[in-house]
């Protein structure tokens, strides 16, 4: 009677889809699942990850860290120890409140529920991160796009207009732009905050290949979060992200934050790795060096556009997105087809910067096929 293997009836499968369909939001029905391609095997150069493993004796101090780790425990709810060691690494002043989340994406969809008050909006410039919209919408809340101009910089007096005529409670600035790899004026950031009735929110993924950072800058403004992660600086696989505001703003954050979100592991982890910051800092020289390399090879190619980038990747613009991406699959190279996320990016590819070894296959491969 109660042998786990014996066979069960199943539901009939017709009555679960009825069910589904009775139950399920008709917004969330319509929607895809965020897409991860399946890249065993490949080159990977799709998700703005860092390419460089870790040295031994880094494996061997995170080993050390996480055998010390009691899994039987919850984590530390508030992760204040991770939070000492990012301030730490940051040279983060007191007076600025931290707020962690699993991977920076838990922190946009936290900021989106905090502001999801009916008829609220949340504004963006269009094509930026995905999940600015994703989020807006799922938590019933009007998303306003605003277009990059045609050579994918901020269009800075049509968020202005945009601001003063939507009043939204959040502004999304990606700081440098995910996916077109631009980095915003910081005059204009600056506007955009001055103009902006609610949050705005300056995120900052793609910090450490920039020049430019509102960090340092957070506690003059009343309304200025600064988002991070650590994905893209080696760590995508322990899924970090931090928050930094006043305090006054990181309160109400942390009430629509998941108890223990960030795991035990994470909060041992990071610490260990933010101590090898020389490492980190290392790689980091080593993807900007590359991406120059990258770009300039991808620009002499016939009727490659490359957009200046500031991120760990390049956006270009090819002849036949479609056909350029094939011919890199078939090489064994993923990189992200963004022709069809925007009229404004019709054709173009995101290339994640790889080592050099993997750069010169891409370049090999398109410079054969160009
Ligand atoms: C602009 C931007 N913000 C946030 C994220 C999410 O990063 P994570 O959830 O890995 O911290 C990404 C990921 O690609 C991004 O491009």
């Amino acid at each position: 009677m109660n042998d786990p293997r014996a066979p069960r009836p199943h539901a009939d499968p017709g009555e679960v889809a009825a069910r589904v369909k009775a139950t399920v939001r008709p917004k969330i029905r319509a929607m895809a699942a965020y897409p991860v391609a399946k890249a065993v095997g490949m080159i990977k150069l799709d998700a703005m990850e860092n390419p460089y493993g870790l040295t031994g004796e880094a494996r061997a101090a995170i080993a050390a860290a996480v055998a010390n780790v009691r899994i039987n425990r919850y984590p530390d709810g508030a992760g204040d120890e991770l939070k000492a060691a990012l301030r730490r690494s940051l040279a983060l002043p007191d007076d600025v409140a931290l707020l962690l989340g699993n991977g920076s994406d838990e922190l946009l969809t936290m900021l989106t529920a905090v502001v999801a008050k009916p008829g609220a909006v949340v504004l963006a410039p269009d094509p930026s991160f995905v999940l600015y919209r994703t989020n807006a919408e799922l938590a019933n809340l009007r998303f306003v796009g605003v277009p990059l101009a045609a050579d994918l910089t901020l269009d800075v007096d049509a968020m202005l207009t945009a601001i003063a005529r939507e009043r939204p409670a959040l502004v999304w600035l990606a700081y440098p732009n995910n996916p077109t790899g631009t980095l915003f004026a910081a005059e204009d950031v600056e506007r955009i905050i001055r103009a902006a009735p609610g949050i705005v929110a300056v995120d900052e993924a793609y910090y450490a290949f920039a020049d430019a950072s509102f960090l340092p800058r957070v506690l003059e403004f009343p309304n200025l979060i600064v988002v991070r992660t650590v994905s893209k600086i080696g760590m995508a696989g322990v899924r970090l992200g931090y928050a930094a505001a006043h305090p006054a703003w990181i309160a109400e954050l942390d009430k629509v934050r998941p108890p223990y979100n960030v795991n035990a592991l994470t909060q041992a982890v990071v610490p260990v790795l933010l101590a090898h910051g020389d490492l980190l800092a290392e790689q980091a020289a080593a993807i900007r060096r590359e991406r120059a390399r990258v770009a300039a090879a991808l620009a002499g190619l016939r009727r490659v556009a490359v957009f200046p980038s500031h991120a760990n990747f390049v956006l270009a613009r090819v002849p036949d997105a479609d056909a350029w991406f094939a011919t890199l699959k078939d090489a064994g190279i993923l990189v992200k087809n963004v022709g069809g996320w925007h009229p404004l990016l019709a054709n173009c590819l995101r290339i994640t910067i790889g080592t050099p070894a993997e750069n010169n296959a891409l370049l090999e491969t398109l410079g054969r096929y160009a």
